[in-house]
């Protein structure tokens, strides 16, 4: 069972066609530079890029689970000795550690998909859910291709199978609410239609 409720990483190792690749939670790993690559890439609309500064407020007060391919340094001469990790994917988790997991920015580089790295990524956050015995509400906003059924689209049958997911439904006791950074704007639009 894996647990997170402490700080320390938590990690899982696969190979794939004789490549080794890495999935942890420690952040000393992170690459600032590919989560900004990821956030500008036109397969995550939702994103932009940060500063360093902010890059690292969002470190510290998340966990950023993040696949790695690994590369083995044979070269006795090399200043680095031991193993170099190149991040290829990401999901960031906010969470308390404790009871509420929100899950976002699920990414594998483009170069990379295809491979299971997505699936392996979100069988470990299952296992991190599972890991924690006080859970009450794990969310995460599905993203649909423009045309697909938004209720049985890719993304939903691919949360709903791997992680258990399910769209909130009306009248079950539970209302999901929400609002965008600038919901001032839709408002004064609204009050301008009236
Ligand atoms: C979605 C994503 C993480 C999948 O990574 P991957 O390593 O290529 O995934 P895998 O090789 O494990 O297999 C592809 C799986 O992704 C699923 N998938 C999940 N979301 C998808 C989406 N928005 N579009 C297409 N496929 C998607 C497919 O259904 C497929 O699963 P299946 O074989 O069980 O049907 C990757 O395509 C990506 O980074 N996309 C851009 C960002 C994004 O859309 N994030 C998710 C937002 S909801």
């Amino acid at each position: 069972m894996v647990s997170i409720a402490s700080s320390s990483p938590v990690e899982w190792r696969r190979s794939i066609s004789s490549t080794n690749y890495l999935i942890s939670s420690s952040s000393d790993l992170v690459s600032t530079s590919f989560i900004n690559d990821a956030f500008a890439d036109k397969s995550m609309p939702w994103a932009y890029p940060f500063t360093e500064a902010e890059i690292e407020v969002m470190k510290n007060n998340c966990v950023i689970l993040g696949v790695y391919l690994t590369h083995e340094s044979n070269d006795e001469t090399a200043s680095q000795r031991g193993p170099r990790f190149e991040q290829v994917g990401m999901a960031r988790l906010i969470t308390d550690r404790l009871t509420m997991f929100y899950i976002t920015d699920v990414f594998i580089a483009p170069s990379e998909r295809g491979k299971g790295l997505g699936r392996w990524m979100a069988d470990c956050i299952r296992e991190i859910m599972d890991g924690m015995p006080h859970l009450k509400r794990a969310m995460l906003m599905a993203t649909p291709e423009s045309g697909e059924d938004p209720y049985n689209s890719h993304s939903v049958r691919f949360y709903r199978d791997r992680m258990g997911m399910e769209p909130f439904e009306q009248g079950r006791g539970v209302v999901a609410m929400g609002r965008s950074a600038k919901w001032w704007e839709a408002r004064e639009n609204d009050e301008e239609r009236q």
